[in-house]
């Protein structure tokens, strides 16, 4: 059973960005990506503008940034009030399998229960088991497959 005594998740802030552009630099080297600096920069302002609809709540462990999400709620066809979904999620590798991960969930599904959103939902690569594992553990897989066209 993990650790979670130590782990807090609250809303991200202005003085959370540097510990946020490291953990989100490991994040693209997870998924093995270069992304322009001026979409890292932009994604950072969205998060903080009351204007977006892009959110992030970040976990410290002992007092320190170590995880975050990144969601956003947006209006659906099949759904009373909004759907929710979860973008990113990272966890600094340093603090993995300390219940870090599953804060952030138990955090987001609060969140949806505490705004009345309608749901959540999220996308994971199919070999990516550790994440699975942890997905596994709060609902089954709804087997629907991703088609994207990139412009
Ligand atoms: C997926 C990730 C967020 C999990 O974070 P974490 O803090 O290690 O997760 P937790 O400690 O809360 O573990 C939750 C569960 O995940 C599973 N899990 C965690 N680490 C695991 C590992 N190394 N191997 C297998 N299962 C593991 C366990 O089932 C664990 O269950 P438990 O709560 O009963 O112990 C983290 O591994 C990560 O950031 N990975 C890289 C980025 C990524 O894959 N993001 C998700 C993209 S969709």
């Amino acid at each position: 059973m993990a650790d979670v005594s130590n782990v807090t998740v609250r809303a991200a802030r202005p003085q959370d960005e540097a510990a946020w552009r490291a953990l989100w630099a490991d994040y693209l080297t997870f998924y093995e990506l270069t992304l322009d600096l001026a979409i890292t920069d932009a994604t950072w302002r969205k998060a903080m503008s009351d204007q977006s609809a892009i959110f992030m709540r970040v976990a410290e462990l002992d007092g320190r940034v170590v995880g975050f999400t990144l969601s956003l709620t947006h209006e659906g066809t099949w759904i009373k009030n909004l759907d929710c979904y979860l973008e990113d999620l990272f966890v600094d590798a340093s603090v993995r399998g300390r219940g870090v991960g599953r804060a952030l969930l138990d955090d987001l599904v609060g969140l949806c229960r505490e705004n009345g959103w309608s749901r959540l939902y999220w996308h994971t690569a199919e070999d990516n088991s550790t994440a699975r594992k942890l997905y596994d553990s709060y609902v089954e897989t709804d087997g629907h497959i991703r088609y994207r066209i990139e412009f």
